[in-house]
């Protein structure tokens, strides 16, 4: 491996302090599925859901870690011909991964260790889809990070990126200039952690990394690692959303997917009539300035980027569209949305998985509910409706009558990617469920 084109503290922080802390074990009982890596959502934004994974696909994932999104994209496309190649500084971090892999049965991921900016040298092709997620706030430069990842990106490939939002890590900020101070000095790593801690439980209610700590809990029970790259982080940037943009605009990306789109959203925070009009009447990048500014506490900018536009399925395109329940969602959910339509009275509050107290209310039309009923993840809209009409008896809904019923109900579902549309020539995936029941029973265990 070359040096010189990364921070040499930045590898060496993650070989003693791999992140995400994973326990390989856990891989016998759970797979988790970062949001970017889901392949249905992924077909959904970046492929107008008609990808067949299955007939070749090369994903990367720079930066991989202790190998989150390496594990996900496998576990995917396992038994596919799709390639999917990970790569990281840190050897003891991806000795974790390789080791989730093996425990899994995974064999359809190449290691490499190595930095992302020696992309293009490396000789491995263009990918369709690279994952970059926490990594290039932590390069000396983050814009020649974009350059390398889109110099090997396809041209209508898709790049699902996580950077660290600048206001609602201020207190994190704080706390790793506050950090600095202390540690002068320091011994060793032990030292500097022990400090850490020790200023955690002496900061008044009142500073703004207390009054985040609800976030950062997780990171900080995790331990050694969680606290040292969220606190003690040597080289550690974060951006506002017009910050993401001309970062995206200056490299040459467009921005295809804001995730938890929502809390970016005006209307979510605003209550006042006129100053919501006001608001609005901003455009869309200013909308979400707005957004993350007035929800004050968003810590990361999680996005699908691309080269080229990209438009979702078109949801009027009724004899193609199939609507399904995001695979991270069980069978048994269909039923549970499908009820949640029919008990509302007369309007249908979904609430946003992890999205605090954030929720969505459409009113209940009069067929929402029988739609909800018949939608299966294997039926095209068209056919959803034909359902429906044969139920309705006399003055049978025409298409355009249910379709406008529908609209509010999947925007609403989709906001949190609950619901998503998958062309009708791709087949259904497996739920995240059914790929892990085959992994744990490898190990006498149900999942
Ligand atoms: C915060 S961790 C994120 C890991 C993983 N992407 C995730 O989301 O779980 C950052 C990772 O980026 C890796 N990294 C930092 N700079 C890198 C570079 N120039 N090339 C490759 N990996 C790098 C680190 O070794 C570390 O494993």
């Amino acid at each position: 491996m070359k040096h010189g084109n990364y921070a040499p503290s930045v590898k060496a922080q993650y070989e003693v302090y791999p992140y995400p802390p994973r326990d390989p074990e856990q891989e016998k009982t759970r797979l988790y599925v970062p949001v970017l890596d889901a392949l249905d959502v992924l077909n959904h934004y970046g492929f107008a859901g008609r990808r067949d994974f299955s007939s070749g696909f090369n994903a990367l994932v720079a930066g991989c870690g202790t190998g989150d999104s390496a594990i996900a994209l496998a576990e995917q496309l396992r038994g596919t011909a799709a390639t999917v190649t990970c790569l990281d500084l840190s050897e003891t971090s991806l000795n974790i991964a390789r080791r989730r892999a093996a425990i899994r049965g995974l064999d359809n991921i190449t290691w490499v260790q190595e930095s992302l900016l020696e992309l293009p040298r490396l000789g491995m092709g263009r990918f369709d889809y690279i994952n970059c997620s926490g990594v290039l706030h932590h390069l000396e430069s983050p814009p020649e990070g974009l350059q390398a990842l889109k110099e090997v990106l396809a041209d209508d490939g898709v790049l699902g990126l996580m950077l660290y939002a600048a206001y609602g890590r201020a207190g994190v900020y704080q706390m790793q200039a506050l950090m600095r101070f202390i540690n002068q000095g320091a011994e060793n790593t032990d030292e500097k952690i022990a400090n850490t801690l020790k200023v955690i439980d002496t900061l008044p209610e009142r500073h703004a990394f207390r009054q985040s700590m609800d976030i950062y809990a997780q990171e900080i029970q995790a331990g050694p690692s969680g606290i040292y790259d969220l606190l003690l982080h040597s080289h550690d940037r974060a951006y506002t959303i017009p910050e993401l943009y001309a970062f995206l605009d200056e490299g040459g990306m467009q921005l295809v997917r804001l995730f938890g789109e929502l809390s970016y959203r005006p209307e979510t925070h605003i209550r006042d009539p006129g100053l919501l009009e006001k608001v609005q009447r901003l455009p869309l990048r200013s909308r979400q300035a707005v957004g993350e500014l007035l929800h004050g506490k968003l810590c990361q900018h999680t996005v699908y980027a691309a080269k080229t536009p990209k438009q979702p399925p078109e949801l009027s395109d009724i004899h193609g569209v199939v609507p399904a329940l995001a695979f991270i969602y069980d069978q048994a959910a269909y039923e549970g949305f499908y009820r949640l339509c029919e008990d509302a009275r007369q309007r249908i509050v979904f609430r946003m998985p992890g999205g605090g107290n954030l929720s969505i209310a459409i009113p209940k039309t009069a067929h929402v509910a029988l739609i909800m009923k018949y939608v299966d993840g294997r039926r095209t809209l068209g056919e959803i409706f034909a359902q429906v009409r044969r139920e309705c008896g006399e003055a049978p809904p025409s298409d355009s009558r249910l379709l406008a019923e529908f609209r509010p109900l999947f925007d609403a579902m989709h906001a949190s990617h609950a619901l998503l549309l998958r062309h009708r020539s791709v087949p259904p995936m497996p739920t995240r469920d059914e790929m892990q029941r085959r992994v744990s029973a490898r190990y006498g265990g149900a999942g």
